[in-house]
């Protein structure tokens, strides 16, 4: 079975079952400063998972595309990937633990014809204060699942604490299948005040490699020997971070993820990720330009595929960003960087051939991400110019590093290595560690500092106040640029229209379509439309339309949906005598997910910082509310 085929049986398995096929949002979460990238299923959903309506309904399934770059450094293990796509359903206050675990289990060994005997599954074992128990009740409806597909399954000892280590004893596999653990079945992004998160259920496969005790003296459904491999995970969502503690939320919740390419490999009966479909055609161009064979260096070759996929991915996303030093446009810099090293390593010679795997990507995934088509002369030419400039020093810069790599490298040789020679820090820390020397990492970062090039990457935790407050602070940011850009296109013409935006608690940045500098007098008027719509006090309505009604109100905003999903529309506008909006009067009409605040008047002062050109016939303004 291809993956192709997984990705759309397990799409209609959960549709029949009621649930609303939903598009896949953009890697580039829109309205939260918190995090880079979209890390899972669950991240574009989280106003829904704590109360908000879905404009679809309670269950929702899709495919999202997700990348991790924590797990850069992983790659290379035949199970790891920075980009992959994660199957997800969700149950908002709907359907809860025995439907969830019924239904994921008849996926997997009815449809896809799993093989029950090789999945092993585990549970939460409660919270260490007492406060949360442990998930009996799952553990329950798993015994019956088990009993219905023939297999006798037994509870096996509890791992409590981290649960790196498993219980410390040896497991008869062949009688038990359902282990508790504390803190790897508690899932949550982080610990931040009004995060959602719960108990989970994962889902791992016996891959029948043997135990590696260089890895703790007895195996695990946890242990990093490789023999399990997670497959997917069951989040029953049911609390909210407080400054108290974990609190009930009034919904109970699934969240559920489930990794494709890892299904894929499990399925098509394959020792690693990179030997399923969805690697299968990258790993061979990458074979024709190297003259190697994957078997060769299993590592390289999984470095190259991985990254260059993901960079794909990152570059050819509707909010696509090109190479660059800051925040996402770092990171795909890091990862192409890093693929061209590797590449050079396995012996690829020729010059531009970054984007000829990045063709294969392309083609790959044509049908499922339409964007990549639609994106991919920006796609191949910031492939091709990266690549440029990294070559122009790459050489130069690794002579550099034998002659300065004797007794450690200091900050202000890895600062060279960055500013001179294009190596992004990580890159001069591998070095470092390939060759056995240390490498200070502050006193890189104190020399970035000093230059001025800090990227908000490097500066996670950086809002101190929280969700909560960076949530507010960027949610009346969102608002006012809904109404920044309606005064463009009030000043300019009907011409503008939106090519991006970036919002942090800070400010916010809207790339927008036009063709010259703005003149002061017209940047003045932007700004006074904006705070004369502040005054008005308008309010901030949302309707839930079809996106043929939306387009037919004139609403802007660009929505691609695959599947006729409704889309939600902000409107600001005054309310008639009637208490209905009046929505033809409306300063302000944009598709979009939110959130929003009620009222324009409590948006306080907006201010335009800058203006600048962004790319061809693209400007881009920075503004801020004071
Ligand atoms: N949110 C869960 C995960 O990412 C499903 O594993």
């Amino acid at each position: 079975m291809t993956s192709s085929e997984i990705r759309q049986k397990y799409l209609d398995f959960f549709a029949a079952r009621g649930h609303a096929v939903i598009s896949s949002a953009s890697l580039i979460p829109e309205n939260d400063p918190t995090v880079l990238f979209t890390t899972a299923g669950m991240h574009p959903l989280i106003p829904y998972l704590l109360g908000e309506a879905h404009p679809a309904g309670s269950r929702l399934v899709d495919s999202q595309k997700c990348f991790r770059a924590d797990d850069i450094d992983e790659v290379g293990d035949k199970r790891h990937n920075t980009f992959f796509e994660m199957l997800g359903n969700w149950s908002f206050g709907d359907y809860f633990k025995t439907e969830q675990l019924t239904w994921w289990y008849q996926f997997l060994f009815e449809e896809l014809g799993l093989d029950p005997q090789r999945v092993y599954q585990s549970v939460y074992a409660g919270s260490e204060d007492g406060k949360i128990e442990k998930d009996e009740e799952s553990i329950k409806v798993l015994k019956e699942l088990f009993a219905k597909y023939g297999i006798t399954a037994e509870e096996g000892p509890t791992t409590f604490g981290k649960g790196e280590d498993g219980p410390g004893q040896e497991i008869d596999f062949s009688r038990m299948r359902i282990f508790p653990y504390r803190d790897k079945n508690w899932w949550m992004r982080g610990e931040t005040i009004g995060e959602p998160g719960g108990p989970d259920s994962e889902t791992f496969y016996d891959t029948g490699k043997p135990h590696d005790p260089k890895f703790g003296p007895h195996c695990h459904l946890n242990c990093d020997c490789g023999r399990f491999l997670e497959i997917g995970n069951s989040v029953f969502m049911q609390y909210k971070k407080t400054a108290a503690g974990w609190e009930e939320l009034k919904n109970k919740n699934v969240d559920f993820g489930g990794g494709l390419e890892r299904i894929a490999m499990v399925l098509q009966e394959k020792d690693s990720i990179f030997k399923g479909d969805l690697f299968s055609r990258i790993i061979a161009k990458i074979e024709e330009l190297s003259g190697k064979k994957y078997e060769e260096d299993t590592r390289s070759f999984e470095v190259i595929a991985d990254h260059i996929k993901a960079a794909t991915f990152i570059v050819g996303d509707n909010k696509g960003v090109a190479p660059s030093n800051t925040d996402q446009g770092y990171i795909v810099r890091r990862l192409l960087r890093r693929a061209i090293r590797f590449g050079r390593q396995l012996g690829i010679t020729q010059e531009a051939w970054v984007d000829k795997i990045a063709q294969v990507v392309v083609d790959d995934y044509a049908l499922a991400y339409p964007e990549l088509v639609k994106n991919k002369e920006f796609i191949f030419t910031e492939f091709k110019k990266e690549e440029e400039k990294f070559l122009r020093t790459l050489e130069k810069g690794l002579a550099e590093f034998k002659k300065i790599a004797v007794n450690g490298i200091d900050g202000v040789a890895a600062f060279n290595l960055y500013q001179s020679y294009g190596f992004p820090f990580e890159i001069t820390e591998e070095l470092a560690k390939e060759n056995g020397i240390t490498i200070d990492r502050a006193g890189f970062e104190a020399e970035l500092k000093k230059h001025q090039a800090l990227s908000r990457t490097a500066a996670a935790g950086k809002f101190k106040g929280g969700l909560a407050d960076a949530g507010e602070a960027t949610t009346k940011l969102h608002t006012a640029a809904h109404l920044l850009l309606a005064a463009l296109r009030q000043v300019l013409g009907d011409h503008v229209f939106q090519r991006g935006s970036n919002i942090t608690a800070e400010r916010l940045r809207l790339d927008f379509s036009h063709p010259e500098k703005m003149t002061a007098e017209q940047l003045k008027k932007v700004e006074d439309l904006v705070n004369q719509a502040i005054a008005e006090n308008y309010e901030v309505i949302c309707e839930e339309l079809s996106l043929e009604e939306a387009k037919k109100r004139g609403a802007m905003g660009v929505f691609e949906s695959k599947y006729g999903e409704k889309v939600k529309v902000y409107s600001a506008c005054h309310l008639k005598a009637d208490q209905q909006p009046d929505i033809e009067g409306a300063f302000s009409q944009e598709i979009c997910g939110g959130p929003h605040v009620k009222n324009t008047g409590t948006l306080g002062h907006f201010k335009i910082q800058k203006e600048e050109a962004s790319s061809a016939g693209v400007r881009r303004i920075k503004a801020i509310l004071e």
